[in-house]
């Protein structure tokens, strides 16, 4: 699909570039900055992924009748990388995220890369990319591989073409708010997944639905939108963007990876952090009643990271829930944070140093 010409081999860069783009560091949100250098590599259907190009990062061509641009068959991913106080770079987990867009691959019908190539791809795109890399403590290099069905196809059917492409831009707070406690809305009308669908991948198909649900929010001053489940409209499924946790005392739930939950690489991390903090943690059926009582509710996300929630608004009534330093949700953050900064000793072998 991308017309632009190889500039260099993968391999040709170092990780011990040591210059930083011209950019604010102080000032990123979660926006889009035009880096350096993007990652190809594709396949036709039936074959498999074979080796890819970075090449200057800009625009890219497909034809009118890409199955993406058509139908919708495409999966995304986010991962991040962070800059050590020494200067390397952490990924964080990328292998999950492989797995995870084999998985929504299988679901639309397209191959996918294989775990090495994934993260292959993602690490060239962060050293390719490397001065664009925040310095320690100013946020992260989003990493966005989107493996789409970029070969020309018109009845429905899966393409003929297959892309992947990863592009990075740098970012730090998800939220306008910046790191302040978000206020999330219970939509009771619009549903962000069904059984049977494809919510439990991250299909590029998952989001724009959303988006009516989210601006309506929005422009009622709340900071996203908390989705019930689509049968009942009794349980509490995710946010727009990032999934969910309530905690009760010593107890830490999440509603159970059905098929209509993301499994979040950043949800599942915090599961086992929690464990290993002493809490217990389950994943299951949360009716919205449960909110209720809860003590605190967080956020989870690659792009999110760990997010406070102060309030959410349900039937016209606004639960307040605790927020700050005290909170068993800074204590976990700061825990995964140190791990995907290099902070704190990463015993479980999940950061990757390039
Ligand atoms: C992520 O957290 O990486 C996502 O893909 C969510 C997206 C809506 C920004």
């Amino acid at each position: 699909a991308s017309s632009v010409q190889p500039v260099c081999k993968p391999s040709a860069y170092s990780a011990f570039d040591d210059d930083y783009a011209d950019e604010d560091w102080d000032n990123l949100g979660f926006g889009v900055t035009p880096t350096d250098y993007m990652y190809t590599m594709k396949c036709s259907k039936d074959e498999n992924f074979q080796q890819g190009l970075l090449t200057r990062y800009g625009n890219i061509e497909l034809s009118p009748s890409a199955g993406v641009l058509n139908y919708g068959q495409a999966v995304f991913e986010g991962t991040k990388a962070w800059r050590k106080e020494d200067g390397r770079l952490l990924l964080f987990r990328p292998d999950q995220n492989a797995i995870r867009m084999q998985i929504g691959a299988e679901r639309m019908c397209m191959p996918s890369p294989s775990i090495e190539q994934f993260v292959g791809a993602v690490k060239q795109t962060a050293l390719a990319n490397k001065r664009w890399v925040p310095p320690p403590g100013k946020g992260s290099l989003y990493i966005r591989p989107i493996l789409m069905g970029s070969g020309p196809i018109l009845g429905l059917a899966s393409a003929p073409e297959y892309t992947l492409l990863v592009y990075a831009s740098p970012v730090r707070n998800y939220f306008k708010e910046g790191s302040a406690p978000l206020n999330l809305h219970i939509d009771k009308d619009l549903v962000r997944a069904t059984p049977g669908g494809a919510g439990g991948v991250k299909s590029i198909t998952n989001y724009a639905p959303v988006l009516q649900a989210l601006s309506r929010a929005k422009n009622r001053g709340y900071s996203d939108v908390l989705y019930l489940d689509s049968v009942n409209k009794k349980n509490v499924e995710e946010v727009s963007s990032c999934n969910i946790f309530i905690v009760k005392g010593n107890v830490i739930s999440t509603p159970a990876t059905n098929g209509t939950i993301l499994p979040g690489v950043t949800r599942k991390s915090l599961i086992e952090i929690a464990g290993d903090h002493g809490y217990k943690v389950e994943e299951r059926i949360i009716p919205v009643d449960e909110l209720i009582d809860a003590d605190e509710v967080f956020c989870t996300g690659t792009a999110v990271g760990v997010a406070p929630v102060q309030t959410i608004t349900y039937n016209n009534r606004r639960i307040e829930y605790i927020t700050g330093a005290q909170s068993v949700c800074q204590e976990l953050y700061l825990t995964l944070v140190g791990i995907q900064t290099g902070l704190i000793e990463d015993t479980k072998s999940w950061t990757i140093e390039i």
